[in-house]
């Protein structure tokens, strides 16, 4: 392509980028009574982090992800039409059978947060039941399956009221608000690599939803495994929005988003050729800087625990020892997640039970494995 035909094709895409807007329906056409709709939407773990936000949910830079498997929210919405709408939100809401106050102001401020976009919402009471597949407060963050389960729950009953929704653009917005609940929410949606965060050799790439990632990628990674190592279980002492709203004036903000673009443009060889050293050396620095971020914010913090560097250095030891190709990431916490290929799964297991298990709270781990995305439960009652 010519310079100017790049510039042109460059302006049309720009022409085309979906904004805010194209997420406020029509005016709908009916208005169910009432209904039950259930979802199971997965976890996911960056790869390439997104640390750091914008106003209205918006990333500072790009981010790619595996969707989980196993480590899962199950979210039934029950949908009851008011008879005079009251002109406020409600619901109640139940985790694991039991009513949760403790839960209520998040989901408030998330539902406020979509009302432009799901006008319906003030029109109805909803019961939300919901609950996690891994063991409660294990360290491990619901809010990204939490939210999408949610959203999705939520799109399910504005689809029966306007007169088609495509599949692309139910997934696109159902990426959109459960973005608006937690960001890493809207990679919760598909799988199994989802890309967030506008970036310009990243067709489609949005700032808005995530994306499945469009390159090519290897065999090796279609079923990579993700064992999580439970280091602490225990509430973080900084939540992520707060780290996140640490990296505004922080010294090395703008170099490390910079790097993360670089990161996703390095990876679409290494995703595409399946090389395996290529993707430990991005994936475990990601992991690293994302905390180093954390230890050079005003204020700074740790969140990594003894038991998460001793399980690092082991997995490192091990890696040079056998090498095999065995790897970790971190998500805002301390426990560790251990990535490797499923044909030597049996090693790595062994592995950890020989000498990494010793390092987990109560000796837990969890057993995961990328996944293709959150799946709909029941049917229509
Ligand atoms: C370190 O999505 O939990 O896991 O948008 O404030 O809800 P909020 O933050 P959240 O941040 C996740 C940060 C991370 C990296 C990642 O998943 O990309």
């Amino acid at each position: 392509m010519t310079f100017e035909g790049r510039g042109h094709a460059l302006y049309l895409s720009k022409l085309f980028l979906m904004t805010e807007k194209d997420f406020v329906p029509d005016p709908y056409k009916v208005f169910p009574n009432e209904g039950k709709v259930i979802w199971k939407a997965p976890s996911n773990i960056a790869l390439v982090k997104y640390w750091g936000k914008k106003p209205h949910q918006i990333p500072a830079n790009p981010s790619i992800s595996f969707t989980l498997d196993t480590s899962a929210t199950t979210t039934s919405l029950t949908y009851k039409r008011k008879k005079e709408s009251n002109g406020s939100i409600s619901f109640d809401l139940l985790f694991e059978g039991k009513a949760k106050e403790s839960f209520k102001p998040k989901i408030q401020t998330f539902l406020e947060r979509i009302e432009t976009y799901l006008p319906f919402l003030k029109d109805y009471h909803f019961v939300i039941e919901t609950s996690n597949s891994f063991p409660h407060s294990s360290g491990i963050a619901s809010s990204a399956s939490g939210m999408a389960a949610l959203a999705l729950g939520l799109l399910s009953l504005e689809k029966n009221m306007v007169a088609e929704m495509e599949e692309s653009h139910f997934n696109k917005k159902a990426s959109f608000l459960a973005r608006l609940g937690s960001g890493s929410a809207c990679r919760s949606i598909e799988g199994k690599l989802i890309e967030w965060g506008s970036h310009n050799s990243i067709p489609g790439s949005s700032d808005l939803f995530g994306t499945r990632y469009p390159f090519h990628v290897n065999s090796v990674f279609q079923d990579y495994q993700d064992t999580i190592l439970l280091v602490h279980k225990g509430q973080k002492q900084v939540s992520s929005t707060v780290g996140h709203n640490l990296m505004h004036n922080h010294p090395f903000a703008e170099r490390r988003f910079e790097q993360a673009h670089e990161n996703l443009d390095k990876l679409q060889p290494i995703l595409a050729q399946g090389d395996l050293e290529g993707f430990i050396e991005i994936v475990e620095s990601e992991a690293l800087t994302l905390h180093a971020m954390m230890m050079t914010s005003r204020p700074y913090f740790i969140l990594m625990k003894p038991d998460t560097l001793e399980i690092i250095n082991k997995i490192w030891q091990f890696r040079q020892e056998t090498g095999l190709p065995i790897c970790f990431t971190l998500d805002a916490g301390a426990n560790v997640h251990m990535l490797y290929p499923k044909s030597i799964a049996d090693k790595a297991l062994q592995f950890i039970k020989d000498e990494l298990v010793a390092h987990c709270e109560n000796g837990q781990y969890i057993c995961d494995q990328i996944g293709t995305g959150a799946k709909r439960i029941n049917e229509e009652v």
